[in-house]
């Protein structure tokens, strides 16, 4: 059994093409700057991106599962070279890695002219500019990834993007890379640094409240729901693997100092895809989508002895709402892991039976930061219901969030 915080790989998704598409822009190996590229430390050596080992033409594969590209027939491609940065090691500088993936700092370069007519310009956004690149970490990744690149143009098309979600520069298609702005902080660093913080400094004054304080706290669920509420509304998509490490904070100027200073924004849409039109449904089984979950965070149902057997687990925007509201007990509390002292088996176990989270987490060292009848239950019982269609949807939940 994989360890409760790391997620666990279930399928993959295949067939991200569509037939009627043009192909990719024309692009090749050598898109990537030799070792030998002048630029501070940085290079991009090729063998830290594994070469894309899709042998048929992009252009004509068939789009089969991937209901997340349903308008989308190829991913927007990164018009620059990259250069991925360097420690004073010469180690490669890695934001983060996931179940699929490691995130390296990286920093554009342009393209060298080739006089070629058809060369798209370098995005005025993106040059020169250190950016974040999620490049795959294991072979069966690149699918995940491709993937992944259609799940990001597309909702770089859907309005509102900018203040919602990771802004999203392309796709290396050589190397099934995604290009993104560098968002250094995840929201499960900002929870440790918090709850560091208050073990360091204890206060009985405090002890009764969120580690990152109740004003905090308030700001950020409402965010993070307004997020959510995007995601599911406007763009259509349920993201599938909500939890902190797949969140990431860009600094925000607040003038309110007890505000939640940074901007939450969606990150990792590996296991995103459609919500499907039958709404009610529980299961879904055209999709293959779910293609990672973290126990702690994933909603109930999805972890269901028929469901796990089943191969059809389809997350629905209710579970998305589970997972939120596991995320924001863990800024609450403070632990990361949702359960602190129980092992991997009891935390799954817990996960199964997540209707009681609130129990669960109360009985846990740091309990009292959320209690009985408290804003923090207030906000979280109605999302984490154990009959999935009686959940508070996004919407209500973001007026819920605004009071
Ligand atoms: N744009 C980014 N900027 C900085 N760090 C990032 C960025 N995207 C992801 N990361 C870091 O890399 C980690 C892994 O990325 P993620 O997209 O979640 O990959 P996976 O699909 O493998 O889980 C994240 O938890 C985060 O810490
Ligand atoms: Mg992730």
């Amino acid at each position: 059994m994989a360890p409760c915080d790391s997620p666990v790989r279930l399928t993959v998704r295949t067939g991200l093409h569509d037939k009627r598409s043009p192909p990719h822009s024309p692009t090749s190996a050598s898109a990537l700057t030799p070792p030998v590229t002048p630029i501070g430390k940085g290079v991009l050596h090729a063998e830290l991106l594994t070469p894309s080992p899709t042998t048929e033409d992009p252009s004509s594969s068939t789009q089969s599962s991937a209901q997340t590209t349903r308008h989308v027939g190829v991913p927007l491609i990164f018009p620059d070279e990259i250069d991925i940065c360097h420690d004073e090691s010469r180690r490669p500088f890695e934001f983060g890695r996931g179940a699929w993936s490691i995130v390296y700092r990286a920093r554009s370069v342009p393209k060298q002219s080739t006089g070629s007519l058809h060369t798209p310009p370098s995005s005025p956004a993106s040059t020169g500019r250190i950016l974040a690149v999620k490049a795959p970490l294991r072979r069966d990744a690149h699918k995940v990834l491709q993937s992944e690149a259609l799940t990001m143009t597309r909702l770089s098309l859907t309005p509102g993007c900018e203040n919602y979600m990771v802004p999203f520069h392309g796709f290396l298609p050589e190397y099934d890379a995604l290009v993104m702005s560098a968002i250094p902080l995840a929201l499960s660093t900002f929870i440790e640094d918090k709850a560091d913080a208050r073990k360091h400094n204890p206060s009985t004054a405090t002890m009764f409240e969120p580690v990152q304080g109740p004003d905090s706290w308030r700001d950020m669920a409402r965010k993070l729901i307004t997020c959510l509420a995007w995601l599911h509304d406007t763009a259509g998509l349920v993201h599938g693997d909500i939890k902190p490490h797949n969140v990431l904070l860009r600094p925000t100027v607040t003038d309110t100092p007890d505000a939640f200073p940074f901007e939450p924004l969606l990150a990792d849409f590996s296991s995103a895809y459609e919500i499907p039109s039958d709404s009610s449904s529980t299961s879904n089984v055209n999709q293959t989508a779910l293609s990672a979950f973290t126990p702690p965070f994933t909603a109930p149902e999805l972890l269901s002895l028929a469901s796990l057997r089943s191969g059809e687990i389809a997350p629905l925007p209710s579970s998305d709402v589970f997972s939120l509201a596991a995320t924001l007990i863990a800024a609450a509390t403070g632990d990361l892991l949702l359960y602190p002292g129980s092992n991997n088996f009891q935390r799954l176990a817990m996960a199964k039976d997540g209707h009681r989270i609130l129990d669960f987490t109360r009985a846990g060292s740091n309990g009292c930061r959320i209690p009985r009848y408290g804003f923090v239950e207030k906000l979280i019982q109605p999302a984490v219901v154990k009959d999935p269609t009686q959940r508070i949807l996004t919407g209500d939940w973001v007026a819920l969030a605004s009071c």
